[in-house]
């Protein structure tokens, strides 16, 4: 039956060290709006993501909670599974790197390219933490000690494996330069270009201080680099050396979709190893920018991630995908806050988009008993909004085949601008004055519906759910799955006669003020928030409460104390080395007239991670933590069950 023309497209596989937030999210839906985008024009498409689970650091967090590695992992891929299903994200495959099929894969590649002389044994050299059982290179460490602990290293040798890149850089830079799409945005591709210019070292493609890997088939001591392991998933995901009709399928991607940070992993370590397997390149490898907060990167040690699941439940999977997908410009990076989601949802989806369609559909019924009539002659206006959504559909198509999501989305919510124009400009209400414009205001009625049916095809792998939402009311299509992407491309084509229907509000609005006073709940719609529902004005002394999603913002975890000293010249201070999952934080404490140091060391402290650092007699101090006290006692909050540093407290 087969003869479509395939279309391959990736996210990376994320790292299952804890829960996955909005930035995450932000790749994924992007590339499942171009699943979907590319399906709706009849392509074969094949969506992979995943999860990438080997090496050190996944281990140590999985020790640190007294866990073994899968048993840690397997409970965060369930969650990010399910995050993806509430996201509608609609992956062919998910791999996980621990799965059977993938240690095969990597065995074979690592065997193969060993066999043929580009990956060999030598000597690796370098500074080395045991307790942190990690190589440093000289510019790596932080005043002569490691990076990490702050503790004295040493230079260590060990045998390891190299995979030999540099032979292959000439091959690479002249295939980028043959082939200008290959690495998007541009500012990407000079980065990398200038990057194997400046030339490429062998790269260390095995560890032997940690057993969390796929071994190396010939020497079971050592593990094969969680990079080298993690970029062939691109592979197994689609069936190289287990199913040959698949993999001649989808081979080769593409897209491989990512932001900027891993951009050199796929642009030069990853074409490079293809080329050793002589594999065709990935058509394409595109960086995304950084979704960012406004008090900088979004990371789990600042105890700031944003999760996608939440604002999911208080606003609708529609508008967060929508959100996400118009926010990044190309390559660029943005600020996610709640206030600009808000706001775009209100302005861009509720008073824009949901207007237009409500606004249709009350004329339809008032003017022409909700029938949708017959279009007669057209005018100026007419073919200016024809023109409109004839260019919208060009551009979107467009913007998306150069994975151009915002501008994409701008093409739409312009045509969704003019189509709001025209109904001030054709004024309906006084064509229904005058029963001799009838046929005029059957004209623009069916104008804005074949508009709307237009804006629905365009923004539907934006928003999975919205043309069967809005097809309850407009009765377009009878099988919204089977409309197909080039529909959007005609006009013309909506049938008159068939019945609309008033319903719910597509897109409420979102009271602002709830993200201002709390509780940021529930939309809450247009109609109920009306004069009569609004507080009565009496004074009453109420206490000030706050929200559950007021207390949410504290990141209260619980923490080891793994060393505890005073501070010099302050009888008050202690500074403590607590150990929150697998990062480690001073923070000093006003507790040492009450604490000695050695009291200190071994308690499972209450710590408020996510409170601004700040600096205590010279030294940072990390948080605060928890204590209750009167006049005479001070009393430290501790935990005396067996619960791993890290954990929330809540
Ligand atoms: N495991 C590697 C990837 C291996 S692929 C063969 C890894 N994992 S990760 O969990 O750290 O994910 C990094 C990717 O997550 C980024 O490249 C990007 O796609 C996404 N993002 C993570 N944080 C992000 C933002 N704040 N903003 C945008 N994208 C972000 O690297």
């Amino acid at each position: 039956m087969e003869n479509r023309k395939s279309f391959y497209i990736t996210t990376p596989i994320y790292y299952p060290s804890d829960n996955l937030h909005i930035g995450h999210a932000y790749t994924t839906v992007a590339a499942d709006c171009m699943a979907r985008f590319k399906r709706m024009q009849g392509y074969d498409v094949f969506y992979l993501t995943g999860t990438d689970e080997h090496g050190q650091k996944i281990e140590r967090a999985a020790r640190e909670k007294g866990m073994e590695p899968i048993e840690y992992i397997d409970r965060i891929v369930a969650n990010i599974k399910k995050l993806w299903h509430t996201l509608l994200i609609s992956n062919t495959d998910f791999i996980r790197t621990t799965e059977p099929r993938q240690k095969e894969v990597v065995q074979k590649i690592f065997n193969r390219v060993y066999e043929q002389g580009d990956i060999v044994l030598s000597e690796y050299e370098g500074w080395y933490c045991s307790p942190c059982e990690t190589f440093f290179t000289e510019r790596q460490l932080a005043e002569g000690k490691c990076p990490d602990c702050g503790r004295d290293v040493e230079m260590l040798k060990e045998a390891s494996y190299f995979f030999k890149m540099s032979k292959y850089a000439p091959r690479l830079l002249e295939h980028i330069e043959n082939n200008p799409e290959f690495i998007q945005p541009e500012s990407r591709r000079n980065e990398v270009v200038n990057f194997i210019k400046s030339g490429l070292d062998d790269l260390c493609v095995s560890r032997t201080t940690f057993q969390w890997g796929i071994p190396v088939p010939f020497n079971q001591s050592h593990v094969v680099y969680v990079w080298f392991d993690a970029l062939i998933n691109y592979l197994t995901g689609v069936g190289y050396l287990q199913d040959d009709e698949l993999f001649a399928k989808y081979w080769p991607a593409d897209v491989h979709l990512m932001a900027k940070d891993i951009i050199r992993f796929h642009a030069i370590i990853w074409p490079i190893m293809l080329m050793a397997l002589d594999l065709p390149l990935p058509k394409k490898v595109m960086a995304h920018g950084w979704i960012m907060l406004e008090g900088g990167k979004m990371s789990k040690s600042k105890g700031n991630v944003i999760d996608p699941g939440i604002l999911v439940e208080k606003y609708g999977v529609d508008a967060i995908r929508y959100y996400l997908i118009k926010e990044l410009s190309f390559g660029q990076d943005g600020i996610y806050s709640e206030e600009i989601l808000v706001s775009r949802i209100n302005s861009d989806l509720a008073n824009d988009l949901g207007n237009l369609i409500s606004r249709t559909v009350a004329m339809i019924i008032r003017y022409f008993q909700g029938s949708i009539p017959a279009a007669g002659t057209s005018t100026d206006l007419d073919l200016q909004l024809k023109e409109a959504a004839q260019l919208a559909f060009r551009e979107a198509t467009e913007r998306l085949e150069k994975l151009d999501f915002s501008n994409y989305l701008h093409a739409t919510s312009r045509l969704v601008s003019r189509a709001n124009k025209y109904i001030d400009e054709t004024a309906p209400w006084q064509l229904a004055k005058d029963p001799s414009q009838t046929e005029r205001l059957a004209t623009v009625m069916y104008n804005l519906m074949e508009t709307i049916r237009i804006v629905l095809i365009l923004t539907a792998p934006a928003m999975p759910t919205l043309m069967a939402r809005a097809n309850q009311q407009l009765g377009l299509w009878e099988d919204c799955t089977k409309v197909t992407w080039n529909d959007a491309g005609i006009w013309g084509v909506t049938s008159s006669g068939a019945q609309v229907s008033r319903g719910e509000a597509l897109f409420p609005r979102v009271d602002i003020k709830t993200l201002e006073e709390g509780p940021a709940g529930a939309p809450v719609s247009g109609e109920t928030n009306s004069a009569e529902d609004a507080p009565t004005n009496e004074k009453t002394i109420e206490p000030e409460y706050i929200t559950i999603e007021d207390f949410a913002r504290l990141d209260l975890r619980v923490a080891e104390v793994i060393a505890c000293e005073k501070m010099k010249k302050a009888d008050k201070l202690l500074i403590l080395t607590l150990r929150v999952g697998e990062e480690e934080r001073t923070v000093v404490s006003g507790i040492a007239q009450h604490y000695t140091p050695e009291e200190m060391v071994g308690k499972k402290v209450v710590l408020l991670a996510n409170l601004k650092p700040t600096k205590l007699r010279g030294v940072m101090s990390h948080g605060m933590i928890l204590a209750a006290s009167d006049d005479k006692y001070v009393d430290v909050l501790t935990v005396t069950k067996d619960i791993a540093s890290g954990e929330r407290v809540k």
